[in-house]
């Protein structure tokens, strides 16, 4: 229909504007592997088939960082639990049973209400009376701590007013490792600081509202296509593996959450996709090793929406709570739940596991005092139903009751979301079009992008449609608009506070006419505005043939034909973008008639409140872009892997490109941007002088001394199984999933038929023993002498025009190897800066920030090239530069940085691939055990731990992953 209209007004119209986007000949998408880009680093460790180390036991969590006061909680919490109720903290209750997106069970007899966990990272999700703040990608234009910080301490406030324990929220994975990553909107920016920095920030805003943040996704779930096997879901593939190096991990996609695990968050959800063949959620190397051991992760790793693919492998490999608790969405199936308790009668799971799960969990709560923050009848809303009265167990249809208080949370978060959004968005190019004066006589707007979706701001389910306007993405990272303030109504009613005249044409399509209103705008001298965007969002709803991921980067909707057709009309045509990332402007960006290119993000509720004030120089832009914006998408230099390349099985997608994304990557391919990453124009000019460095004495870097104390448990698990069978108390719901056995017979009561075949566990998963740290490792976010300051940069920045304005002014370090990037940002600020003053920028230079990661020796090191600095507007106005003395600090890989001259990890180098054959990961192979979750044993197996799984390595099988192929059979039984 769309289609059609198109072609029938282009025909009728003169002017017809090329394509501009190059695609390979019969391909809907580009097949380009882009060789040029490849990393050296990368080459040994993103390839196809790459393994992921077994790395055991799972670390307990031992109250380290500011966690001891919520650990001393959490244990004597514990300490009272039966065995059922510590199982009931670490799973969900199934898909829709209760009213929050996921649910634990509860604990009544110590008044301990059941968890909600609720999406999502930009409010309240499923809700009404809630803000739609700005998305990710938009406050991370901002480049402002404290903006971070308030949108977070705003939207845990909201979810605390819900009776909400947890916000889904807020994402550093995707990164945005592609430009047409369906969710990199949700997230902050490709830049790994940019990102760590807002994710921190907001982190400590939810936090500390009183509730939990969940960090997600982790890790390398860059894309939609293939996260969870197919779509479509008759290909039956497995969930693509991110194949990934050591060095790309930590020094690119593990960084933010670094920073995440710093600031404190207390739960972190591991992602759909594998890595390097490994499902994320029992993927021990990344729980384990990295999450747990490197970063000292005190908090709780909780699955992604059934995202769990076993129960023993996925416990001894750290998950400790699964989501939404059945193994499929209402599947009936757990591979918690029941066959967690079992396991733990059996031993399959040892007891200090599901204690360190519980505690972790509890001391989260304790973490975050949501005891201190409960609200009354929590949660106050049902995700599932709008009306007042409904269904409490809306999958079941039971319980029908008040769900909806409708209670408005929304504080003064209205005014807050107005300035977030002006102050994310950035001006691109401005030949003298801006400010408005406001005395024009006549103010055209044209585009749909300017108007509301004729279905309303809420029109469309999870907001899977691109109608009207766009201030959200879609996918479960949205929120219900309270109200959607559109540039059509804010526009014209500050031209008519002006006593102007107002005009628009909304039809992108209406070419004539636009053309009429243009010419005779510009016959008088009016401003013509012109608004486009382009959308993207979660796999799970397809919009315009775009399956999550965007399939090209232009602007929907045919606005480079408005813009070329109202261009020739009209010559002073300001171009407004509500696109979730980078689109391709060639066709406009250099017209003479183009005055003015604003990128306006993705601002949520207050949208027309917010680009009026910029366009009317009430607020003075000072937003930076958070990403690159080049003129095609081959120089992005990584790609969506839009098909299938590895049969049935789990698609390979090797991040070969290593550290090089979005702006290392057009400095590393030699290509230039049309707008690079931390451009950002003002209505005033600024000037950078003085360079100033001072260094600081730190102390040495060294490994944490000694070792962690041995697993404890909490309280002691008695073996009787007929204490674990379902109460008669208590009426068991149809399809819910619970704790409880079904028999005193654990065998009978798994309902599996395999239950007791033999299988060995990967080595180390039941030692209990006290462990060594790792040299990286000791406290949260990792090695604290890592967060040294070692050097001060100072600059003088100085307004040089004659409004006041924002200045986001930007640090970038070059480390020297030859294989770094040209430039990597490691901190700025955004200063605000009167009229013909300065202001000085002072950002810190941590220890982290000057090293490399070191595969052979698992540590960071500095090593002893030449450090350049440079400050400057952007990626690529860095008019300040000095190299740093690095005398004093002690360079080279090795141990405890006592190394010798610096040697760059040679390709060979990679930590992944380890000697581990598939077999010995256990997590790999446990994966692909369609259904065999149960892992029980029976106790007379040689080994006590084996289980339901075959020794099998690695067999690539039916997904059985996906929504639409649960297991085949019931092991908790609870059918009715
Ligand atoms: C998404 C998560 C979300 C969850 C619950 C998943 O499909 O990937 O981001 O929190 O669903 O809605
Ligand atoms: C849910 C989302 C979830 C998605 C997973 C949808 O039905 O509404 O919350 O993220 O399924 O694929």
């Amino acid at each position: 229909m769309t289609i059609m209209r198109t072609l029938l007004l282009a025909a009728a119209v003169p002017v017809v504007f090329a394509q501009t986007q190059t695609q390979p000949a019969g391909s809907p998408f580009p097949s380009s592997t882009y060789e040029n880009a490849t990393d050296p680093r990368a080459q040994a460790g993103a390839v196809s088939g790459q393994t992921s180390p077994p790395k055991y036991p799972s670390p307990w969590g031992e109250g380290l960082g500011d966690w001891d006061a919520a650990y001393a909680q959490a244990h004597d919490f514990v300490s009272q639990l039966t065995l059922t109720e510590k199982v009931n903290l670490t799973t969900g209750v199934g898909w829709q049973s209760e009213k929050c997106v996921g649910n634990t069970g509860s604990i009544p007899r110590l008044g301990f209400k059941a968890l909600c966990m609720q999406d999502s990272p930009l409010g309240v999700r499923f809700a009404d009376f809630v803000s739609a703040f700005p998305a990710g990608g938009t406050i991370a234009a901002t480049w402002d701590r404290k903006l971070f910080y308030q949108r977070g301490y705003g939207m845990g406030s909201e979810h605390k007013e819900k009776g909400i324990d947890a916000q889904l929220g807020p994402v550093v994975g995707p990164l945005g490792r592609q430009a047409a990553g369906g969710r990199n909107w949700e997230g902050f920016s490709p830049d790994p600081v940019l990102a760590g920095i807002a994710c921190a920030e907001t982190v400590k805003g939810i936090q500390d509202a009183g509730v939990m943040s969940t960090t997600k996704h982790y890790i390398l779930n860059e894309q939609e296509h293939f996260r969870q096997g197919a779509p479509p879901a008759s290909l039956g593939l497995n969930a693509l593996s991110s194949n990934v190096d050591d060095v790309t991990m930590h020094e690119l996609y593990l960084w933010p959450f670094a920073d995440a695990v710093r600031a404190g968050t207390v739960s972190i959800m591991c992602s759909y996709n594998q890595i390097n063949n490994s499902q994320a959620c029992q993927n021990s190397y990344t729980q384990n090793y990295l999450l747990k051991n490197e970063l000292g992760f005190q908090g709780f790793i909780m699955s992604d929406w059934a995202a769990t693919h076993s129960g023993v492998s996925s416990a001894l490999a750290g998950l400790d709570q699964t989501m939404p608790g059945d193994i499929a969405f209402n599947s009936g199936t757990t591979y918690f739940g029941t066959n967690l308790t079992i396991a733990v009668l059996n031993g399959t799971v040892p007891q200090w596991r599901l204690d360190d799960m519980a505690v972790r969990i509890i001391a989260a709560w304790y973490y975050v005092d949501r005891p201190g923050n409960q609200v009354a009848d929590a949660p106050n809303f049902s995700s599932w139903t709008s009306d007042t009265d409904g269904f409490r167990h809306y999958y079941q249809s039971l319980d029908y009751q008040r769900v909806n208080d409708h209670i408005d949370v929304r504080g003064n978060h209205g005014a807050e979301i107005r300035a977030q959004a002006a102050a994310g968005t950035v001006l691109l190019k401005n030949t003298g079009a801006l400010p408005l004066s406001g005395k024009e006589q006549l103010t055209s707007v044209f585009g749909e992008d300017a108007a509301e979706n004729p279905l309303g701001p809420n029109g469309c389910s999870d907001r899977g449609c691109d109608e009207g306007t766009l201030a959200m993405g879609w996918g479960s990272g949205t929120a219900n608009f309270p109200y959607l303030v559109t540039p059509l109504e804010a526009i014209k009613a500050e031209v008519l506070s002006n006593g102007g005249s107002f005009e628009s044409v909304t039809d992108n399509y209406a070419y004539s006419t636009i053309a009429a209103l243009g010419r005779r705008t510009a016959q008088v001298g009016g401003a013509c505005i012109a608004f486009g965007n382009a959308d993207a969002g979660e796999g799970y709803i397809t919009v315009d043939n775009n399956t999550g991921d965007r399939n090209n980067l232009t602007i929907w909707g045919d606005f480079d034909l408005l813009v070329a057709n109202l261009t020739a009309q009209c010559n002073n045509t300001i171009v407004v973008l509500h696109t979730v990332g980078p689109v391709i402007t060639n066709s406009f960006v250099d017209n003479p008639n183009v005055t003015a290119i604003i990128w306006a993000g993705i601002p949520g509720q207050e949208s027309g409140n917010a680009i009026t004030d910029i366009l009317f120089g009430k607020v003075n832009p000072g937003g930076k872009l958070p990403f690159t914006i080049g003129s095609s998408r081959g120089e992005y230099g990584t790609e969506i892997l839009y098909e299938p390349n590895n049969g049935n099985n789990s698609p390979q997608d090797n991040f070969e490109e290593g550290i090089f994304i979005d702006y290392r990557a057009f400095d590393k391919l030699g290509e230039t941007p049309v707008f690079e990453f931390g451009l950002g124009l003002s209505y005033t000019t600024f000037s950078y002088s003085d360079l100033g460095v001072q260094a600081h004495s730190a102390p040495a870097y060294t490994a944490p001394s000694g070792n962690t104390g041995p697993a404890p448990t909490y309280g002691t698990v008695s073996n009787i199984t007929s204490s674990y069978v379902f109460p008669a108390s208590i009426d068991r719901i149809w399809n819910y999933i619970y704790p409880y056995l079904n028999s005193t017979s654990l065998s009978v009561s798994s309902g599996d038929p395999a239950y007791g075949i033999n299988y060995t566990w990967p080595a180390g998963s039941y030692d209990s023993s006290s462990q060594p740290y790792v040299a990286a490792g000791g406290a949260p976010g990792g090695n604290p002498r890592l967060y040294d300051v070692l050097f001060t940069v100072t600059a003088t920045i100085t307004n040089t025009g004659d409004v006041v304005g924002d200045e986001v002014a930007q640090l970038y370090v070059n480390l020297g190897g030859a294989d770094d990037a040209k430039v990597v940002l490691r901190n700025f600020d955004r200063l605000t800066i009167q009229p013909g003053a300065t202001a000085t920028f002072s950002a810190d230079i941590t220890r982290r920030d000057l090293s490399n990661w070191d595969s052979a020796s698992q540590n960071w090191f500095i090593s002893s090239a030449t450090k350049t600095i440079f400050v400057g507007s952007s990626s690529r106005k860095l008019p300040l530069t000095t190299t740093l003395d690095l005398s004093g600090i002690i360079t080279g890989p090795g141990s405890g940085g006592n190394g010798t001259a610096p040697v760059y990890p040679s390709s060979s180098a990679s930590g992944y691939s380890s000697s581990a054959t598939s077999s010995g990961d256990g997590s790999s192979s446990a994966s692909t055990s369609v259904g065999s979750s149960v892992s029980v044993s029976s106790a007379s197996s040689p080994t006590g731990y084996s289980s339901s799984f075959t020794t099998s390595a690695k067999p690539s099988g039916p997904a059985g992953y996906s929504h639409s192929s649960p297991p085949a059979y019931s092991p908790t039984g609870y059918r009715a």
